[in-house]
């Protein structure tokens, strides 16, 4: 009888640190899954936005970096690419009065290429997950029509503002 509580333990004490850095569950959007890892991405772009006070990043998957590296006239987003856009309020930085930095978190976006299952988006899926905790944005697929008449403007760049930093 000694033996099995014993192993019990065990196991107990091998399991519960495994079960405490459990990944966070995150509830998919307009049917779309947050991606995993997406804050190890590499950045495309940032912006700053004068009318809300916030300041972006714009991270893409392996896929979206190397198209938008490449040196192309026009971007050609393969299916499979994502771009994500991390949102946070404009701060002040205390030791520095002149410097601004991120300060609350608002949203994280994505776009996600898939030419023949978003055809009637532009070829992407949009999607928005709201503060910290990642809440999923919009109850069905008509949020991302609004996404996506937004993006109109940037129709000649297949429906993508962002072009990419010049990096050294
Ligand atoms: C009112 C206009 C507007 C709406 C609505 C809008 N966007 Fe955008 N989006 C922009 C603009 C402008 C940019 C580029 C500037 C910036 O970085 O914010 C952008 C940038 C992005 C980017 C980075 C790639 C790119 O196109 O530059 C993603 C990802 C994105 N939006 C996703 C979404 C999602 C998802 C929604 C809906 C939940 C959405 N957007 C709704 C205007 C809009």
């Amino acid at each position: 009888m000694k033996k099995p509580s014993h192993l019990l333990f065990l196991s107990a004490l091998i399991c519960l640190p495994q079960l405490s850095y459990a990944e966070k569950v995150i509830a998919p959007a307009n049917d779309i899954e947050y991606p995993k890892h997406l804050t190890n991405w590499r950045v495309i772009s940032t912006s700053i936005r004068n009318d809300n006070n916030t300041q972006r990043v714009i991270l893409g998957n392996a896929l979206a970096v190397k198209a938008a590296r490449a040196e192309t006239k026009k971007i050609a987003w393969p299916n499979g690419a994502i771009l994500a856009k991390l949102v946070w309020k404009n701060e002040t930085l205390p030791t520095w009065q002149a410097a601004t930095v991120p300060g609350d978190f608002v949203h994280a976006e994505i776009m996600v290429r898939d030419t023949k299952k978003y055809a009637t988006t532009g070829g992407w899926g949009f999607a928005r997950w709201t503060g910290l905790e990642l809440t999923p944005h919009g109850k069905d697929s008509s949020a991302a029509q609004a996404c996506f008449d937004c993006h109109q403007a940037a129709k000649a760049t297949d429906y993508v503002f962002t072009q990419p930093a010049k990096l050294p």
